[in-house]
């Protein structure tokens, strides 16, 4: 089959499934003014925006499952039922960025969780051009002080032990007003249109968070996997802090972060001096360390 023939036969099934879900294409959103301004190779080439959808990461994960171009986004201006880590919800009303982006690596889906890493270093990054100190917490969140500016869920697919796709889906806080999320949500979140005390330019953010992470995802992809984390180890708030770690089946650990190792794992020095590696979990900073 020709790829001509491929193409058209992908756009009939994307154009059919969007027809289904119901959904209608953002006004407010300028895509072409996003592309035109765009200076990277792939990443942001195709971008389908949305008004409001259930979740980015959905509909993504059906346009990398029929196979789209590398670096294709899904943006939406809000979400229904918008998927934070651990299966929690993730509220995404309008006023925020919420977007997803499809990548399709050649790499061993055992090294796939570092392009979450990867991700927070991205987002971090072209959150900090706007001069805020934004950190990130261990693994993905990213912070301002202590409240959340964003956070990421990155769903990767694999088939017959080869990495299909990855999804990298991203939500950062941008121009919302805090008073249209949940009490218990706000308390922990900050926006960057409160910390900035204006509301910010999305279009310029959008740009810089998909030009960092192009970026990374070529180190990735080279498998530099040690300048990925140099970078994350250099923007975390979490390295030096004694933390709490709430993990899978309710199990509590609690020491001091004495660094994260190549594998992407937080390496916690217990109460009783014992070196613990920790895969996954959340982790509560409790002490932030004056080194
Ligand atoms: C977290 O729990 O911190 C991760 C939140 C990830 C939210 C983003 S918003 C865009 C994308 N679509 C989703 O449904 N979730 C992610």
């Amino acid at each position: 089959m020709s790829t001509g023939e491929s193409v058209s036969i992908n756009e009939k099934k994307i154009d059919g499934y969007i027809k289904k879900l119901g959904i209608e294409k953002a006004v407010n959103i300028n895509v072409s003014k996003i592309r035109g301004e765009l200076k990277t190779k792939y990443i942001g080439h195709k971008i389908y925006a949305f008004q409001e959808v259930d979740s980015t990461n959905i509909i993504a994960k059906f346009l990398a499952g029929v196979g789209v171009e590398e670096g294709t986004i899904v943006i939406a201006r809000s979400q229904i039922k918008g998927k934070g880590r651990r299966g929690k919800k993730w509220e995404s009303p309008l006023g925020g960025i919420w977007l997803s982006i499809i990548v399709h690596p050649e790499i061993s889906p055992q090294q796939a969780s570092l392009i979450t890493l990867g991700a927070g270093v991205a987002v971090t990054k072209a959150i900090r051009k706007l001069g805020v100190d934004a950190r990130i917490k261990w693994p993905n969140d990213i912070l301002i002080g202590d409240k959340k500016i964003s956070g990421i869920l990155t769903e990767a697919n694999s088939k017959f032990h080869t990495l299909d796709y990855i999804v990298v889906g991203i939500g950062i806080d941008s121009n919302l007003d805090l008073n249209s999320i949940s009490k218990k949500t706000k308390i922990r979140a900050t926006t960057l249109k409160d910390e900035l005390k204006r509301n910010i330019d999305e279009r310029i953010l959008i740009k810089n968070l998909l030009e960092e992470f192009e970026n990374i995802y070529e180190h990735f992809k080279n498998e530099d996997f040690e300048e990925i984390l140099y970078e994350w180890r250099s923007l975390s708030q979490t390295i030096g802090s004694y933390v709490v770690i709430e993990q899978p089946f309710g199990k509590i650990l609690k020491g001091y972060v004495v660094g994260i190792n190549n594998q992407g794992s937080l390496i916690l020095e217990l109460d009783n001096g014992e070196l613990k590696k920790v895969i996954s979990g959340e982790s509560h900073i409790t002490e932030i360390s004056k080194i």
